[in-house]
């Protein structure tokens, strides 16, 4: 993708939105160590409401949505891509949304920031399926993002994921259940389905969904 024209000051510009850049330049266990004792809710969201948590939030037209329809929630999204990241915090700057924070980092990052715990749900919008062979650490559903998850996430706390991709779905699923997380509210077909009143489309799914594909979604809940 090709660097957006002023990305350094429009990203500055939006700074008030922006609470992580980039990778810790300490080691996982020592930035975990030093910024989590900085990431105050409070004081981000100036309120105690709880907090969710959407990675790889793209354009941000889901956290968007959400933030609109869930002002007593507050929301973390997450997005790798600089370049993309803007796009959802010129949006959310735009629309005058308080409820949403963004993070620019890598998922493998999190633990660095936020608090153990302190999440209530995490949702996974049309991740990258990654079915190569020696991708699987990549995968955002992989046991090694679902440890980070786990202890991110509160004592009931759910990670809700569409994709609309069948083998990813049906390998996620597996993952959850390995991890001793309780499934529940499977769709394999979401657009025809009794959630289909409440979602709330995404760039990717619009475009999944226009091609006639199915979507999938399920509901993951942590047990303890
Ligand atoms: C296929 S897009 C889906 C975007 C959006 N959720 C949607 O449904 O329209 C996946 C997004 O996740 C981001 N992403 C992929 N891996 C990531 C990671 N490890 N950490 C943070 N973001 C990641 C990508 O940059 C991309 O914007």
């Amino acid at each position: 993708m090709r660097r957006k024209r002023n990305l350094e000051p429009r990203l500055e510009a939006c700074g008030a939105l922006l609470v992580a850049r980039g990778r810790p330049c300490l080691n996982l266990k020592e930035a975990a160590e030093h910024y989590r004792a900085l990431f105050n809710y409070r004081e981000m969201f100036e309120n105690d409401n709880p907090v969710e948590l959407e990675v790889g939030c793209g354009n941000g037209a889901f956290v968007l949505e959400m933030a609109r329809r869930h002002p007593d929630v507050n929301f973390l999204a997450v997005e790798v891509c600089a370049n993309v990241v803007l796009t959802a915090m010129e949006r959310i700057a735009a629309e005058g949304v308080r409820n949403v924070r963004f993070l620019n980092i890598p998922a493998e990052t999190l633990p660095c920031y936020i608090p153990e715990r302190s999440i209530g749900r995490v949702y996974l919008n049309f991740s990258t399926p990654l079915p190569e062979k020696g991708r699987e650490k990549q995968r955002l559903t992989s046991p090694r993002f679902l440890a980070i998850y786990s202890a991110l996430l509160q004592a009931g706390g759910q990670i809700v994921q569409k994709t609309d991709s069948e083998p990813f779905f049906d390998y996620s699923l597996e993952q959850y259940r390995a991890f001793g997380y309780v499934v529940t509210d499977v769709s394999r077909d979401l657009h025809h389905s009794a959630y289909a009143k409440e979602n709330i489309v995404t760039e990717y799914e619009a475009a999944f969904a226009g091609k006639g594909l199915p979507i999938f979604r399920a509901v993951a809940t942590k047990q303890n």
